[in-house]
């Protein structure tokens, strides 16, 4: 049932291994959670918050087995790679890498240091790149791959604080776009989702959180703020048969409000 209260079909994802990073809370939960209750198997990566992993993992394995939680710090190339060593022993493959972990310097650019600056764009669109390495050499040739990078509407507009993290989503964005390039003849989607103000936990960090959710209500035509579900079931359309032609591209998913002036 959704929650308008109609039966809907979901899509199919039986079979489908899924590793989605910063997968153990808000937005990136979600997303695990929809592709098992779509019959995928999910790695879940978290940085430091075992708790919020085995959770996870305790829903994740209401609708199946064989998901894994993996630690490791995304923006650590050794790491990453202990992280797909753990996944090829548990599953010997993976067809689709949702890199949706993040983190970052809150901060105006004058208050900020190189190492701020740095450290946000290694984790947000840095650590793609042995992501993206990671996942398309276990993912078999013949059968279509899939990879979705979770990005914000700072990508493209300015935003107080922002500096550091709407830079390194801009620059994911174009990553996204020159991965594409190489992966499409692969047979692999390479796409990003920008979502607009979610309320998750990552929204305690900014200082305008109260402004943030206000404004962004009351600048959004659809009349609600974005879900982690709305998010969720985007990544999994774009993962879908029905958007085997969608390459190199970012979704926006924000009830309308960065087209309004
Ligand atoms: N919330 C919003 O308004 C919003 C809007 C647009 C886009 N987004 C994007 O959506 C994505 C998820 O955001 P969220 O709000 O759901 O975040 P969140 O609730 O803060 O969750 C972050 C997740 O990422 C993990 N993580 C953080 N740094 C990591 C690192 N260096 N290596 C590995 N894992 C790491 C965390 O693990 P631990 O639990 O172990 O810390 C946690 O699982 C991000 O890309 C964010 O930029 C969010």
């Amino acid at each position: 049932m959704t929650e308008h209260g109609k039966m809907t079909a979901r899509l199919d994802f039986t079979g489908t291994k899924v590793f989605v990073t910063g997968g153990t809370r808000g937005i990136g939960r979600a997303i695990a959670l929809e592709f098992a209750k779509s019959g995928a198997t999910v790695a879940v990566n978290f940085l430091r918050n075992r708790e919020a992993a085995q959770e996870t993992i305790n829903e994740l394995n209401e609708f199946g087995e064989g998901h894994i939680a993996v630690k490791g710090n995304v923006a650590d190339p050794a790491k990453v790679q202990r992280m797909y060593d753990q996944i090829r022993e548990a599953w010997g493959e993976l067809n689709v890498l949702i890199s949706n972990a993040a983190s970052g310097v809150l901060k105006p650019a004058m208050e900020m240091t190189w190492k701020h600056l740095h450290w946000t764009m290694d984790i947000n669109a840095g650590a793609i790149l042995p992501l993206s390495q990671g996942a398309v050499a276990l993912m078999p040739e013949g059968r279509p791959g899939k990879i979705v990078a979770v990005s914000s509407l700072g990508a493209t507009r300015a935003l107080p604080n922002y500096f550091a993290v709407g830079a390194s989503k801009g620059a994911l964005e174009s990553m996204v776009r020159h991965l594409m390039y190489e992966l499409a003849p692969l047979g692999i989607n390479v796409n990003a989702v920008s979502a607009g103000v979610v309320d998750t936990e990552a929204l305690t960090h900014f200082p305008n959180r109260e402004e943030m959710l206000g404004e962004g209500l009351a600048k959004t035509p659809s009349g609600r703020l974005t879900t982690p579900l709305d998010v969720a079931n985007s990544v999994m359309f774009l993962c879908s048969r029905y958007a085997t032609q969608i390459h190199g591209q970012t979704i926006v998913i924000d009830g309308g409000s960065s087209v309004v002036a």
